[in-house]
């Protein structure tokens, strides 16, 4: 963990709250000590990570749509917080094929009524927006993306996303330039990660809610292009490298702050990078009993090929890297899903789980 950086008492406004890392980042951030106003549509999914890990115990829940401007710059401005993480979004590549216009409204419009809220609250010091690794053209290539290589995305999620990053990049030149940061106290930066996995996730067409589901049921799970290869990290790895880097933008400093409001990479390890089908046998083995996968034949809409993130500014600069080994994070998933299925108190299992990894950060 970087240190010198108290979160305690630190207003936070965190959009997706009752998503997957939503709710993990919130438990992390209200654990160290930070108040936290969560603005989001109801949970999507039963069951879903917010109500089994009892997130809504540690912040201000409300819901609403990042679409809704005078619903959303109220919450924000009378809520006056210092951090904003945006991490609200339509997140699913086969469901933007169907829906893309929603996906582009959620995405790229709601990323702009996020960042045109910030505009009419000057408390904000840092704004934290969470994109992904498929924000970039895809040539196919074995070299991993940098912060600087060209956007793309074939699909309408990885282009809203891509947009939702050229949206940013228009507010911060625009109303928060690097210049004026002495005045405007404001810096915005971009985080792009790759797939994460992790306990609690149960989102539809995604591979370890898939299979999880397939295990409690009983019911061999069907497995598209196993050979695909993907490059998984535990949840808790970007959620980490998202608090340092917020941590950098509130810097008292406006030539630090101005430094960090750009894109930041955070990829997984070389070694993590494995086909869909090993991650399915790992798992099938791990879980035990009769848990079992088949090859669906279906390949189904276009997905991109293999896209590695080169996270040597986020390592450089931040000194973040992974703590967690794909084995390990396999391993603390399927104790999160067993515990869960055993009728634990998910909330202090999940707490535990960030408490460990806290550990790990401090000794590596
Ligand atoms: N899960 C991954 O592997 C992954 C990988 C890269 C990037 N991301 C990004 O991380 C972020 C979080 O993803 P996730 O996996 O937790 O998704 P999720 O589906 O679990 O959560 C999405 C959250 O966004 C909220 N939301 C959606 N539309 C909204 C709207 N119009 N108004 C208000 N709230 C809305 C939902 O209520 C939910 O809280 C997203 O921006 C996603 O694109 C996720």
């Amino acid at each position: 963990m970087a240190e010198g950086v108290s979160w305690k008492g630190r207003r936070v406004f965190l959009t997706g709250h009752t998503g997957f890392k939503g709710g993990w980042l919130a438990l992390w951030l209200a654990q160290k000590g930070a108040v936290v106003r969560g603005y989001s549509l109801d949970p999507w999914t039963e069951p879903n990570l917010f109500t089994e890990a009892r997130v809504g115990g540690v912040l201000e829940d409300m819901r609403g749509d990042i679409r809704d401007a005078a619903k959303l710059d109220a919450a924000l401005s009378e809520f006056a917080p210092e951090v904003v993480f945006h991490l609200a979004a339509q997140p699913l590549v086969r469901l933007s094929y169907d829906d893309p216009v929603g996906t582009y409204e959620t995405n790229v419009i709601g990323t702009a009524r996020v960042l045109d809220a910030v505009r009419r609250t000057p408390s904000v010091r840092a704004v934290l927006n969470v994109t992904t690794d498929k924000c970039y053209e895809n040539k196919e290539w074995l070299w991993g993306y940098r912060e600087i290589d060209p956007l793309g995305g074939y699909d309408p999620y990885s282009s809203s996303k891509a947009c939702s990053e050229i949206v940013t990049a228009a507010y911060r030149q625009s109303y928060f330039p690097a210049a004026l940061q002495a005045e405007h106290r404001c810096a915005l930066a971009t985080a792009r990660a790759g797939n994460v996995i992790g306990g609690g996730d149960w989102s539809e067409d995604r591979l370890i809610p898939d299979l999880v589901r397939g295990f409690l049921a009983g019911e061999p799970v069907n497995i598209r292009r196993p050979q695909a290869i993907r490059p998984w990290q535990h949840v808790l790895e970007p959620l980490h490298g998202y608090i340092l880097l917020a941590e950098k933008l509130m810097s008292r400093d406006p030539e630090q702050a101005a430094r960090f409001a750009t894109a930041f990479n955070f990829g997984p390890s070389e070694d993590d990078a494995q086909p869909v089908g090993w991650i399915a046998e790992r798992m099938t083995k791990m879980w035990g009993g009769n848990a079992s996968w088949v090859l669906d034949a279906d390949a189904g809409v276009h997905e991109a090929g293999y896209l590695k993130l080169d996270a040597s500014r986020a390592r450089t600069e931040l000194a973040w890297h992974p703590r967690l080994d794909l084995e390990t994070a396999l391993h603390w998933l399927v104790d999160w899903y067993k515990a869960w299925q055993g009728g634990e108190k998910m909330h202090h299992f999940t707490l535990d789980q960030i408490a460990e990894y806290e550990k790990l950060s401090a000794t590596r």
